[in-house]
């Protein structure tokens, strides 16, 4: 059964009209995602464990005459940016370039005939750790090939297409666990994503726990450069180390000797955490949330300590959560870090009062993404 449509996308629909003075022809929605654990490790080949969220980006269109797109963002005043998409897209990470990106890579894959018209709302907050910027690109790859009515693309070459935009125009070497955790996944569902291979399975969670998305409150900021910082720091590891990515280190044989400081602490952090994401999917499967918990407190030390991606207001936050959870169940930075979101895995039935003491402490309200 396919979800019930998005909110967003009544919005889009609504806003289309007012903008182009007609119905659009359809809606193309892409949620966004919460990583439960695994971060960092996808440009690394190693595991994740994504969610995607029902939260997302929704893209209203209608095919137009001549070869232009014109798109609006509901968000940003329905301000317009009409372009030629076999023209160069500009660089940056604004959401003119992603969807110029996104419209010119598109054309390698779907036969478009004629521009579109485009009207984007979206309910995923920005800069949150949440993805919404490989949600509102595979939302446009998604109104493109609608439009295009060429054969539906499999999730994971519209996945890689949009990295590539990533890569190319907004200067992020992301990894691709949000691209094909948007494209592939089921909101509600985690997926145990190999990133090397792209195979993935999904990973129910026990009906009796839930898990809460809580905005820390802080804007992540330059964060694009640290993030490239990072991936380089990984790949040269793993040169010195003598693999062809820290996916092929053994947990149990890591020897940092050939590296670095700053690298060792990085490499330490990929090579356990990948190890970490494995271990929590078995406890998901075993439904043992307490070392799920123990789990997920060591990811966040190890982004902190050894990632050094952290900031020092979200370890505050974590802790204090992590206080209350107890241990059945635990909480962690979630995302590329520098601030962004905590996610929090929990009995459900703790789930109601951990949301309403956080909202009376002054925090923004939390999300429930799973039950
Ligand atoms: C960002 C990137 C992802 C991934 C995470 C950290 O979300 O886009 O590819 O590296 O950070 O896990």
């Amino acid at each position: 059964m396919s979800p019930a449509p998005s909110p967003a996308n009544s919005r889009a629909r609504e806003a289309f009209a007012a903008a182009f003075g007609h119905a659009p022809d359809g809606v193309a929605f892409a949620p966004g995602r919460v990583n439960l654990i695994g971060d960092h490790v996808d440009y690394n080949d190693g595991l994740v464990l994504p969610m995607p969220l029902a939260l997302g980006t929704a893209v209203a269109w209608r095919r137009s005459d001549g070869p232009d797109f014109t798109a609006r963002a509901a968000d940003y005043h329905g301000e317009a940016y009409r372009f030629d998409p076999s023209a160069p897209p500009p660089a940056g990470d604004g959401w003119h370039s992603l969807v110029h990106g996104m419209a010119a890579l598109m054309r390698e894959v779907a036969a478009l005939d004629g521009g579109l018209d485009l009207l984007i709302a979206g309910n995923l907050p920005r800069g949150a750790g949440l993805s919404s910027s490989a949600s509102l690109c595979i939302a446009v790859g998604r109104a493109i090939l609608a439009a295009s009515q060429t054969a539906p693309l499999a999730a994971q070459p519209l996945a890689q297409v949009a990295q590539a935009v990533e890569h190319r125009f907004a200067g992020v070497a992301c990894g691709i666990m949000d691209q094909m955790a948007i494209a592939a996944g089921t909101p509600g569902a985690a997926m145990l994503l190999d990133c090397r291979s792209l195979a993935w399975q999904e990973v129910t969670l026990p009906p009796e726990w839930s898990v809460l998305v809580l905005q820390s409150g802080v804007e992540r900021e330059l964060v694009d450069g640290a993030y490239n910082t990072r991936r380089q720091e990984c790949e040269s590891a793993a040169r010195k180390l003598g693999v062809a990515s820290l996916r092929d280190v053994n947990p149990a044989g890591f020897d940092p000797a050939p590296l670095g400081p700053a690298e060792a602490r990085r490499a330490r952090h990929v090579v356990f955490e990948i190890d970490r994401t494995r271990r929590a999917a078995a406890a998901i499967a075993a439904g043992d949330i307490a070392l799920l918990g123990t789990l997920l407190r060591e990811a966040h030390a190890s982004m902190r300590d050894l990632f050094e991606a952290s900031h020092p207001e979200v370890d505050r936050q974590v802790a204090m959560i992590n206080d209350w959870i107890g241990a059945e169940g635990g909480a962690r930075m979630t995302g590329g870090g520098f601030g962004g979101a905590i996610v929090a895995i929990l009995p459900a039935p703790r789930a109601d009062s951990l949301a309403r003491e956080l909202t009376a402490q002054g925090y923004a309200e939390a999300m429930r993404v799973f039950n």
